[in-house]
C-alpha cells in the first residue's frame, strides 16, 4: 500500500518511517513532485491537518495524511495554538516566540500547558483525525538547547527537565506527535 504524508519535514518523514510497517510505503510532497504552499488558513490544528490532506487526496485520488501541531496555554485560553509557529509575527522566529510567551505570562502561577499533535487521514471512503497532546508547564525562562520551536520553556509532566535538556530520543518517546503518530499506526496496522 501506498500512503502520501503531506509534509517535506525530513524528521517527521524518518520518524514516521520508522514506525509504519514495511508493507506500507510512505511517500513524501517531494515524491510526488508537488511543489506548491499549501495555505494553513484553518483556525484550529484539525482546520489545517484537513486542509492538507483534502488537498492532497484532491489532486491525488490516493489515500494520504498530514499533520499540525501547536502548544496550547491555558492562562492564554489556548493561544498560541494554531499560530504557534508565527506566535510573534512573520516571518517564523522561534526565539521571538517564546519571549512573547513569556512576556505575556508575566509572573502568573498558572504555567499549565499542552503540545497537541492533530493527524488528519483521508483516503476514498474515509477521513480519519487522530490527536496526540502532551501536558506540563511553561518554564519562567528558557532552559536547554534541543529540539525546536518552544522546547527551551516547556516542561513535561513529571519531569524537572525541559524538552530542550532532554535527548531527541528521550523527547520522541513521550512527545504529542509520537502520541498521534502511534495512533496513526494502530489504525494503519488494521489496514495491511
Ligand atoms: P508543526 O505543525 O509541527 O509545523 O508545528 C507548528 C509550530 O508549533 C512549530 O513551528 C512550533 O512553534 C510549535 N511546535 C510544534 N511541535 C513542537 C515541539 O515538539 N516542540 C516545540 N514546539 C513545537
Amino acid at each position: 500500500m501506498k500512503l502520501i504524508f503531506a509534509s517535506n519535514n525530513q524528521n517527521k518523514l524518518r520518524e514516521i518511517k520508522a514506525l509504519i510497517p514495511p508493507s506500507i510505503e510512505i511517500l513524501s510532497l517531494e515524491d510526488i513532485q508537488y511543489n506548491q504552499e499549501i495555505e494553513e488558513t484553518g483556525h484550529t490544528l484539525e482546520d489545517n491537518a484537513a486542509i492538507k490532506a483534502r488537498t492532497i487526496f484532491d489532486v491525488t485520488g490516493e489515500a494520504c495524511f498530514a499533520d499540525d501541531s501547536g502548544l496550547l496555554v491555558d492562562f492564554l485560553d489556548g493561544q498560541p495554538g494554531v499560530k504557534s509557529a508565527r506566535y510573534a509575527g512573520e516571518p517564523s522566529d522561534n526565539s521571538a516566540n517564546m519571549d512573547l510567551l513569556l512576556l505575556n505570562l508575566g509572573k502568573t502561577e498558572n504555567r499549565n500547558a499542552k503540545f497537541q499533535t492533530v493527524i488528519c487521514y483521508k483516503d476514498a471512503t474515509q477521513e480519519l483525525y487522530f490527536k496526540g497532546e502532551i501536558k506540563g508547564n511553561i518554564t519562567h525562562s528558557k532552559n536547554g538547547t534541543q529540539g525546536f520551536g518552544y522546547d527551551p520553556i516547556f516542561t513535561p509532566l513529571g519531569y524537572s527537565q525541559t524538552f530542550a535538556e532532554m535527548t531527541a530520543e528521550e523527547k520522541n518517546k513521550i512527545s504529542h506527535r509520537k502520541n498521534a503518530i502511534t495512533q496513526l499506526i494502530l489504525f494503519l496496522n488494521g489496514l495491511k
